[in-house]
This record gives structure tokens, C-alpha cells and sequence, in this order.
């Protein structure tokens, strides 16, 4: 028989407590187990006070964003198994914990929604699509497989501080479209990014890059709107 391991959860209710604590559950954990599985397991059957996000289940949605045993992960598709006998489970750093593992996402949304995030086309519609050759979607592939999880937000070390800078999942969402080639948003885009808010606040730390549960790379995103920015700015076009 295997092991039991032990969760130890970070609770806290707003309306209730003034401190967050820890809370520890044993279990006894199945083969190919999850972290959101045993989650789900502590719900149902030890203890129905416990709160968390989740949905999909299979790393599409991006609901179940968490810190696991200190780093930023996706709770559906942590198995617990290389994760020893003893898990910390915690809310994403730095966001406002509403209850329990469910932080408050409103700035995340805010910063999100600044960088237009949707194709913008200005030109006459064609008769039938907009037509983009399969290496021109390449070179976006990467930021189109971004599922909004918050997880390089709550990491990097400026977002969580600053309400201010746009942070590395909206100017990756950003880069999706500024590297799209049917995108007509153009210097309009590059100005939004280029602000006081934008790409030149980043420090290059990488954090965001190594937390994504994508392996998306915020940091090279940025560092190409940097290069776009200063082309556009030095040709006269901003
Ligand atoms: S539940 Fe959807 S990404 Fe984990």
C-alpha cells in the first residue's frame, strides 16, 4: 500500500478569520493522482468548507492556477507523486486571497483588457478570410497557447507590485497580435506597449518565463516589442 501524504492547505476566510493558517489533510493517494484531484477528494469527502477554482480539468482553461510546494503550477496537471510526502498548497503570491486558494483577478483582467487583445483590422473585410501562411502562424503559436492562468503574473516581481506596469501575460497577449501578420493595429498597438506602463519596465528577470506552465516565454516577448518599439520610434513612425 502507498504511503499517505499530507496536504497542508492555506486557509483563510476574510469575513472570518484575521490571519490565514494552515490546514492539514492525509490522504491516501491513487496512482496518476493530481493535485486538483485530491483537492476535489478533500471536498467531497473531508471537508466541504475548502475553497479552490477549477474547470476544465485538463490545462485548458487556466482557472486552476496555485502555488505548489513553492512554485507556480497548474493543480490539474501536478501529479502528487514526485511531489513527495508532504505538499504546501497555497494561493498564487501576491494577489488578494478572497477565500482560501481563490485569489482576486480583477487587476490581471484590468492589465489584460489595456493591451486590445483581439485582431484588429481596419482594411475592407476579404470576400472569404484573412489568409496566413503556416510559418507567419508559427511565429505566434507559442502566445496563442497562453490560457491566462496568472501565473507569470503573480510571480513577476513588478506586476505583484505595481498596478501600473502591464505585466508578462498582457504583453505576451500583446506580442500575439503585434507578430500577427493579419493584425492592422500597427504603431497604435506599439504605443500601448511602449508606454510608461509597458515593455520597458521589465527588468529581465525571467521569472515569468520559468513559472509558465506552457513554457511560454514572456520574457522574449517582450524583448521583441522592445526591438519593434525602437525601429518604429528611430524611423519617425512614433
Ligand atoms: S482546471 Fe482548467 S487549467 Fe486546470
Amino acid at each position: 500500500m502507498t504511503d499517505s501524504i499530507k496536504l497542508s492547505i492555506y486557509r483563510r476566510d476574510p469575513d472570518l478569520d484575521t490571519a490565514p493558517r494552515y490546514q492539514t489533510y492525509e490522504i491516501q493517494p491513487e496512482p496518476g493522482q493530481t493535485v486538483l484531484m485530491a483537492l476535489y477528494h478533500i471536498l467531497d469527502n473531508v471537508d466541504k468548507s475548502i475553497a479552490f477554482r477549477a474547470s476544465c480539468r485538463s490545462a485548458v482553461c487556466g482557472s486552476c492556477g496555485m502555488h505548489i510546494n513553492g512554485q507556480n503550477r497548474l493543480a490539474c496537471e501536478t501529479q502528487l507523486a514526485p511531489l513527495g510526502n508532504e505538499i504546501l498548497i497555497e494561493p498564487l503570491p501576491h494577489l488578494p486571497v478572497l477565500k482560501d486558494l481563490v485569489v482576486d483577478m480583477t487587476a490581471f483582467w484590468d492589465k489584460y483588457e489595456k493591451v486590445r487583445p483581439y485582431l484588429i483590422a481596419m482594411k475592407n473585410p476579404p470576400e472569404k478570410e484573412r489568409l496566413q501562411s503556416p510559418a507567419q502562424r508559427k511565429r505566434i503559436d507559442e502566445f496563442i497557447d497562453c490560457i491566462l492562468c496568472a501565473c507569470c503574473h503573480s510571480t513577476c516581481t513588478l506586476d505583484a507590485w505595481s498596478n501600473d506596469y502591464l505585466g508578462p501575460a498582457a504583453l505576451a497577449k500583446a506580442y500575439r497580435f503585434v507578430a500577427d501578420t493579419r493584425d492592422e493595429g500597427g504603431v497604435e498597438r506599439l504605443k500601448i506597449v511602449a508606454s510608461e506602463e509597458g515593455v520597458f519596465r521589465c527588468h529581465t528577470i525571467f521569472n515569468c518565463t520559468e513559472e509558465c506552465p506552457k513554457k511560454i516565454s514572456p520574457t522574449f516577448a517582450i524583448q521583441e516589442m522592445k526591438k519593434k518599439v525602437l525601429v518604429a520610434k528611430f524611423s519617425g513612425k512614433m
